[in-house]
């Protein structure tokens, strides 16, 4: 019973946290960001090869369109290619909830002129397909607009990433271990601590 109440006031109250904090969602961005890419041609080696970025508000758009923005975070995206058996990689209209664009290239106070970066992909970024988003964020710290370097289906200007040999299955590998182990530690503590309340009860 009491775990039952356990359970019930947990999830009322992540779906609480959920309506404070996941409420925006990818669909009502305002897509007023120009982002492009440029790589060498073929296929880039992570932790070796770099992809020159550049964003900026488009210029056709009204002035005043970026009134709100106060930073902006590009970010590197997987594109659909690699999704065929891999649903989690599919944009989840919950931002918070996302794991299309995980990893951070970088962060900065908006400015309104062209901004360019040359980042060398990093070692644990796997083999895949991929494409650059930028996000711009207000000054609640919530995203207000995007812009991408594909079109919106996802298929242009992607570029592909090889991971350095073996190192994406390692590191998979490794997180599963160290789930694991996470559970039997945990099942570990709870077994010392029965066992210790019933050696107290004893007494
Ligand atoms: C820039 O804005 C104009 C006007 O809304 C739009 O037609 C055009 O597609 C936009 N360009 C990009 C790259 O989003
Ligand atoms: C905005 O970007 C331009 C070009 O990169 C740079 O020269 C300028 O110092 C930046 N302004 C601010 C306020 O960061």
């Amino acid at each position: 019973m009491a775990t039952r109440g356990i359970l019930l006031a947990s999830l009322v109250l992540s779906c609480l946290i959920q309506a404070c904090y996941g409420a925006v969602l990818f669909s009502s961005l305002k897509k007023t960001l120009q982002v492009t890419t440029s790589t060498k041609q073929g296929v880039l080696q992570s932790g070796e090869d770099k992809v020159t970025v550049t964003w900026g508000l488009n210029q056709s758009l009204p002035a005043g369109t970026d009134s709100d923005y106060k930073t902006i975070e590009v970010t590197l995206c997987y594109a659909p290619i690699s999704q065929k058996d891999r649903a989690w990689r599919k944009t989840e209209d919950h931002l918070n909830k996302d794991k299309t664009c995980q990893f951070k290239m970088v962060e900065r106070p908006y400015n309104k002129s062209l901004q360019a970066l040359d980042w060398i992909i990093e070692r644990d970024v796997p083999t895949a397909t991929y494409f650059v988003r930028a996000y711009a964020f207000n000054a609640d710290g919530h995203e207000v607009a995007y812009g991408q370097s594909t079109n919106d289906q996802k298929t242009t200007n992607l570029f592909e990433v090889q991971a350095i040999s073996g190192r994406h299955v390692s590191l998979d590998i490794a997180s599963v271990c160290f789930s694991a182990f996470s559970v039997v530690s945990l099942a570990f503590f709870f077994f010392i601590e029965k066992r210790k309340g019933k050696t107290t009860q004893q007494k």
